[in-house]
């Protein structure tokens, strides 16, 4: 008894925990890091200089400049440069001698059509930034060996970087694509296990499949997203997950990946969790609805532990004896279908004023071992008259006993509550339970009246063969004048004198 609370109570922890743990961002952000053995550090800085930081913007004056970052290490030079276009993009860095002795770069507001990634001045950068202009396209190739740590992209309405682009950044830890107009995320190089850090916010046109490949799969391609709860990220039509076109915040995707981990599993089995749909209310979070699919692997109870937002729970061909977690388990408070068929179930008492019954919308039960339906259990109560009808069951296959009752009574009420009502069986009479007859049910009581009936149909008759008897004996005494037998042979009685007188 004691063990068993205390494992209930367990339960609920586990549920509580799981719900929390992933219910807010920073919790997520933390799991994933700790997870991991990854410092919560926050992401490394570019190099980066505001605008008022920029060379004067007069004709004929180099619109790049050379910051002396320290004196002690003059080859960590760093370069600043605006408002670059294609014409200026070259003399501009030509006139402060990059890349000579430059490690850091930002360059603002530049706008090019394309900034290619394979040139050799790029080659030893550990931190370039190309920020707040307009470029379309990232192409080309990082060299192999190049050591940036930190690329910023952010704010230029690019639209493509081709997907090996970045591919030989094998130091790369930062990379910020923030506010551009990205589809697709080019590969990341994040092999070794170290940090890395993307920033992926304000670009909500990015698919979301995409950025999922990265979240919690192998250690190898964990990344930490920075401003994690300001990033969106575009769901298609073609990601079987999500029936539309819309922008799903980051901590769902997350949450597709943490849903694997809370699908119920034991040692010999593991049900499979999916996405029902996305549930999008204006002006709301958008929300899941998780499909559990317990079927047919042997379980003798109902799972412990779902994960949150579960809507439908199938544990269809399994050996489960008894439903009190529908009713006392939280983590169950979300179903609304809850199919056991082909079970051992042989009671539904113990969902009687379960929160269950006040929320579903249909619970199959069909083909287990229910004897007795208590039918004030399933019908409606007096909370749910609209709902009422919208609810579906299924008890066909149950092989119930049937009594009088049943053909009277319960017989209507399986016709109107329930789906497959011409399916439920009597388990005492080869019988369908809409089949029966009260006429042929209800002869226990009519058995013993007739009995009464026979007694005194026989005592009538008797009376009428005793009159007729007596008369006959009378009439020939009259007109014979003898008695016949046996009144002959009687002795004489005392009262005999008050006839002969
Ligand atoms: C990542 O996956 C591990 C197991 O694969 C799991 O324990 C952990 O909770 C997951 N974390 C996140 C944030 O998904
Ligand atoms: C990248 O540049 C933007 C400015 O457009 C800035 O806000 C952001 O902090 C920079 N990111 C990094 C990682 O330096
Ligand atoms: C680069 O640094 C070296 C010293 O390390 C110095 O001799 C050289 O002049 C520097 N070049 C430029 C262009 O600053
Ligand atoms: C950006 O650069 C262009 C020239 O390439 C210039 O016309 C524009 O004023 C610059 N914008 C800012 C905000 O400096
Ligand atoms: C990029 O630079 C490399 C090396 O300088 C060159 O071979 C390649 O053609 C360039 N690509 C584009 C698209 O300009
Ligand atoms: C990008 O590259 C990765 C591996 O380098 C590959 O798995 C992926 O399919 C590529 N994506 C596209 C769109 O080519
Ligand atoms: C990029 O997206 C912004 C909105 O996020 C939009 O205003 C802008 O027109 C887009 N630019 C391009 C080139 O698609
Ligand atoms: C995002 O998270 C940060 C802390 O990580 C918090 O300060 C901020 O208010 C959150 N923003 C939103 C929009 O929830
Ligand atoms: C997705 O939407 C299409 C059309 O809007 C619909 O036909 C299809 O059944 C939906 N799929 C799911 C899984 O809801
Ligand atoms: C439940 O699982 C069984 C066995 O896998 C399957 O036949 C049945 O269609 C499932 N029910 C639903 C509603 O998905
Ligand atoms: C149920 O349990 C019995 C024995 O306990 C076993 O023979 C049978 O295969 C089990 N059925 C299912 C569907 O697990
Ligand atoms: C389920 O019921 C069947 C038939 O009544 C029985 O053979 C089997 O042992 C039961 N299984 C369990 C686990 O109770």
């Amino acid at each position: 008894m004691y063990s068993a609370t205390k494992m209930q109570w367990l339960a609920v922890m586990m549920c509580l925990y799981a719900g929390v743990a992933s219910a807010r961002t920073e919790e997520d952000q933390a799991s994933a890091t700790n997870g991991n053995g990854i410092s919560g550090a926050l992401p490394e800085q570019c190099f980066y200089q505001l605008s008022s930081e920029c060379p004067p913007q007069d004709p004929g004056e180099c619109p790049c400049k050379r910051i002396i970052l320290s004196h002690d290490s003059p080859e960590a030079q760093a370069v600043l440069c605006c408002n670059l276009d294609s014409q200026t993009f070259e003399s501009g860095l030509s006139c402060a001698n990059f890349p000579a002795n430059v490690t850091y770069v930002h360059i603002r507001n530049a706008t090019l059509d394309t900034f290619n990634a394979s040139e050799v001045r790029w080659r030893r950068l550990k931190s370039l930034a190309i920020t707040d202009g307009k470029i379309n396209h990232v192409k080309g190739q990082f060299l192999m060996m190049t050591p940036t740590l930190c690329l910023n992209l952010s704010n230029n309405a690019l639209v493509e970087v081709e997907n090996n682009s970045f591919t030989r950044l094998a130091h790369l830890t930062t990379l910020d694509l923030s506010y551009n107009n990205l589809t697709h995320l080019p590969a990341l190089n994040t092999m070794n296990g170290r940090e890395f850090w993307l920033d992926i916010s304000g670009t909500n046109t990015l698919w979301c499949h995409d950025i999922y490949q990265y979240i919690n799969k192998t250690g190898e391609k964990q990344i930490n997203f920075n401003r994690e709860n300001e990033t969106v990220c575009s769901a298609s039509k073609t990601w079987h997950w999500f029936n539309a076109t819309e922008q799903v915040p980051l901590k769902q995707v997350r949450y597709l990946s943490l849903l694997q981990t809370e699908c119920p599993k034991g040692e010999a089995w593991q049900c499979q969790c999916n996405f029902r749909r996305l549930d999008i209310v204006k002006g709301k979070q958008p929300t899941l609805a998780v499909n559990v699919d317990c079927s047919g692997i042997q379980l003798t109870e109902l799972p412990e532990k779902l994960p949150r937002n579960t809507i439908a729970l199938n544990v269809s061909y399994n050996n489960i004896t008894v439903l009190d977690d529908l009713s006392t388990n939280p983590c169950y408070q979300d179903i609304r279908e809850f199919y056991a068929d082909y079970n051992n179930i042989s009671s539904i008492n113990k969902l009687e004023g379960s929160k269950f019954l006040d929320n579903y919308a249909l619970l199959s039960l069909r083909y287990n071992k229910i004897k007795s339906l208590p039918t004030y259990i399933l019908s409606p109560n007096a909370r749910d008259k609209n709902f009422g009808s919208s609810r579906l069951v299924k008890l066909g296959g149950n092989q119930l006993h049937c009594d009088c009752n049943t053909a009277k009574y319960l017989k209507v009420w399986l016709q109107t509550r329930i789906l497959d009502s011409d399916e439920v069986l009597c388990e005492n009479v080869k019988e369908k339970v809409v089949d029966l007859e009260p006429s042929k049910m209800c002869v226990y009581p009519g058995d013993w009246t007739d009995y009464i009936y026979y007694i005194i149909a026989t005592e009538v008759i008797l009376l009428i063969s005793l009159v007729a008897k007596v008369s006959y004996d009378y009439w020939v005494f009259k007109t014979a004048g003898y008695l016949p037998w046996p009144a002959n042979k009687m002795p004489k009685l005392p009262c005999d004198w008050l006839c002969e007188t």
